[in-house]
């Protein structure tokens, strides 16, 4: 950026763009737990804050935050985030080597000022029963009503281990301004359970209506670096107690002119990925769905790229977005040879976005239209059975359904 021959009223102009940048996050703000890397023994943990240097002071939640000595401090990279609102000062640490199961405390900071205590609880080691958040598109104007729905969310659900966002996440992806809402909204959610999150085409979209990588979800949001070269921090798998979780970028048409390749790049690395998987249950994300409900746009692509690979790897549950209607479809695509097919669940929205033209379509067995308020799934997974529940933010209960195996070759399916 140029400093200088600006004249005074730039001059004025840059120092009061700096002043109101020092001023948007003198403390650590905006903290947000992800995984980049396994999650029974390490956390990352990103956080906006203007300071020359960043540290993680943390320690098991059992010994008291006084007890110094038993508490670790770690440096942190930092980074200067090129937004359309400015620079902006991101800090990125990872905690590795921590015990698996256990609760840590943790605070962010520049080893003067630091944010309040948090926690967080790494993942079992040995198989055990999980219970997830899933939430459909959250991009809004504004986002209190998305802070609302997950702070609801984690209220009802206090054993939720970490929370899926299914794309869409903001409706501008290169305004920064959206993800200081967003971010902002979530403190005291994203800051205590980690965000898997999934990239939608909004994530593509600049303020100048054209389309981008989705740059400000990879450099804010750190996560595992295992999927396809050209779409790493966008593709990527985890593993999680019992569960498999595969995450798609199914923005193949905003992205053609940076990745051209994306579905074929995704087949190959979809295939190799759950191939690797020894789960008893495996999940598959994307934004826009494989079965719509709306225009489907781009479905009938995503299903001639995925089915037959859902199909060989018997992928027991495909969770979607994009239209925000909460549908989910009978068994698809079984492959006649013990599988009964794969279950396609459109999640919603938990934000102020709705849609009124989504239709039932004759292969979903449950729909629901969120007109009235905002939704969320709990999912719960343990060695023989996958419960998911959908509920409005208010508490009614949408749908409830389950799927169970006695061994892991045979999928049973079967409707509370
Ligand atoms: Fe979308």
């Amino acid at each position: 950026m140029k400093k200088i021959y600006l004249g005074w009223l730039g001059s004025l102009l840059w120092l009061l763009s700096w002043s109101c940048l020092a001023a948007a996050s003198p403390a650590p703000a905006q903290i947000v737990l992800t995984w980049s890397e396994e999650p029974a023994t390490t956390q990352t943990i990103s956080w906006k804050m203007d300071a020359g240097s960043g540290m993680v002071q943390y320690g098991e939640a059992a010994a008291k935050p006084a007890a110094v000595g038993a508490f670790r401090t770690v440096p942190a990279q930092a980074a200067v985030l090129a937004t359309n609102l400015g620079e902006v000062k991101q800090f990125t640490a990872t905690l590795r080597q921590l015990r698996p199961g256990v609760r840590y405390t943790y605070r962010v900071g520049d080893g003067v000022t630091w944010s309040a205590w948090r926690s967080f609880r790494t993942a079992p080691y040995q198989s055990s029963k999980v219970k997830f958040l899933v939430f459909g598109d959250s991009q809004s104007v504004t986002y209190q009503l998305w802070g609302n729905t997950l702070k609801k969310a984690l209220q009802a659900n206090p054993d939720a281990a970490f929370m899926v966002n299914m794309g869409d996440l903001v409706d501008v992806g290169q305004d920064y301004g959206q993800w200081k809402g967003w971010l902002e909204a979530g403190q005291g959610v994203i800051d205590s359970i980690p965000v898997v999150p999934v990239v939608g085409n909004h994530e593509t979209y600049t303020p100048n209506r054209t389309y981008s990588r989705p740059q400000l979800f990879t450099s804010q949001l750190s996560l595992p670096r295992n999927g396809p070269a050209e779409l790493r921090g966008q593709v990527y798998s985890l593993e999680y107690g019992d569960v498999h979780v595969a995450v798609l970028d199914s923005q193949m048409g905003e992205e053609r002119a940076f990745v051209p390749y994306s579905l074929f790049l995704q087949q190959e690395w979809l295939k190799k990925d759950l191939a690797h998987s020894r789960k008893p249950w495996n999940i598959v994300l994307t934004h826009r769905p494989f079965y719509g409900n709306r225009k489907a746009k781009d479905s009938a692509a995503l299903r001639n790229a995925f089915v037959p690979i859902l199909q060989e790897a018997k992928v027991d549950v495909v969770f979607t977005a994009h239209e925000h209607v909460y549908a989910r479809s009978v068994p698809l695509d079984g492959n006649g040879n013990g599988f009964p097919g794969t279950i396609h669940v459109a999640t919603g929205r938990s934000g102020t976005k709705t849609y009124p033209d989504p239709v039932r379509q004759v292969w979903n067995e449950n729909f629901y239209n969120p007109l009235d308020e905002p939704n969320y799934l709990t999912v719960e997974v343990g060695h023989t059975m996958l419960l998911v529940k959908a509920f409005k933010v208010s508490g009614a209960l949408l749908d409830m359904w389950s799927l169970h195996k006695l061994r892991p070759a045979a999928n049973q399916y079967s409707i509370f």
